[in-house]
């Protein structure tokens, strides 16, 4: 498959370097003072770099299925509308911290979320004490690290012997793994980036439709966050330790974290949006 390649106009570009910045896979870098994206390969073709772009520099080329645009919004856009198309998973935080008032209200918010057959049977643990999400942040690099072994081309050769999907995955999992251990390398914080709150939502183990019940709850939650200026982002990663990110936490017996995610006042703002050329799969009947 072709990497996700971007366009970068040097006679606009004005090596600002945000969208180097904002490009939380590393695609992109500065190389003697110019932008140039180094590793296609890691390109999610998220487009944050050419929304975040001041001078329209970044376009993205049209040799991948993600090929993007991007658009300005328009102006008789409805409030909702304006927050989809603006609200972008957020990486870069100030080191403000967000009143715990405020923190309070996103769980209100969260629960006005459905659940299945009205349970609400869910649970949040906010932690925005320094050194726990230093821990956490430790125990899940951790957990990718106990993992190396699978990196030995011998293992992922095998396997892909077996099935190729399976090799497909590892060789998925070696990328994540590479670009973390790089990122951990270099005293970054690839997981729960330096955010100043990290909220988990947590659910019987056992229940039925809890995972759902969560995730559309985490859903309200980040929204609500975004109209109050604060960004956020789902933080999958987590959930590679789960078990000792609950240990961690202390939470009840029989609960099971299903939603975690990083909320902070963000360093940039998106005003235009992204647009993919080849929309989803639609069937009408
Ligand atoms: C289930 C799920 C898990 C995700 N896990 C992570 C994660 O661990 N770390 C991260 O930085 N982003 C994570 N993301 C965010 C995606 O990378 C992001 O949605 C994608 O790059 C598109 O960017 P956008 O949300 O700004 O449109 C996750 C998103 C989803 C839906």
């Amino acid at each position: 498959m072709n990497p996700n390649t971007i366009f970068i106009d040097s006679e606009k570009c004005i090596a600002c370097a945000k969208c180097v910045d904002v490009c939380h896979s590393k695609a992109i870098e500065m190389k003697e003072s110019k932008v140039v994206q180094s590793n296609p390969q890691n390109c999610l073709s998220c487009g944050h770099c050419g929304a975040i772009c001041s001078q329209n520099a970044i376009t993205s080329t049209d040799n991948h299925r993600r090929e993007f645009r991007i658009t300005n919004l328009r102006t008789q856009s409805s409030e909702i509308e304006k927050l989809l198309h603006t609200k972008r998973s957020i990486r870069e935080f100030k080191s403000e911290e967000i009143d715990k008032e405020l923190l309070a209200k996103f769980v209100q918010y969260a629960e006005m979320a459905p659940s299945s057959t009205n349970q609400r049977n869910r649970e949040y643990i906010i932690v925005t004490d320094k050194k726990k999400i230093m821990e956490l942040e430790n125990t899940v690099v951790q957990k990718f690290y106990s993992h190396r072994f699978l990196v030995s081309p011998f293992v992922s050769n095998l396997l892909g012997i077996f099935s190729r999907k399976a090799g497909r995955k590892l060789a998925n999992f070696r990328m994540k793994l590479a670009k973390m251990s790089h990122s951990a390398d270099s005293g970054e914080f690839p997981i729960f980036r330096n955010a100043p709150a990290v909220v988990f939502i947590l659910a019987p183990r056992r229940g039925v439709q809890t995972k759902d019940d969560c995730i559309i709850a985490q859903q309200y939650m980040m929204l609500y966050a975004e109209s109050q200026g604060i960004g956020s982002c789902i933080i999958g990663y987590a959930q590679y330790a789960r078990k000792t990110v609950e240990k961690v936490l202390g939470a009840k017996k029989g609960t099971k974290v299903f939603a975690v995610s990083i909320f902070g006042y963000p360093i940039h703002k998106y005003s235009k949006g992204v647009q993919y050329i080849n929309g989803p799969d639609v069937k009408w009947i």
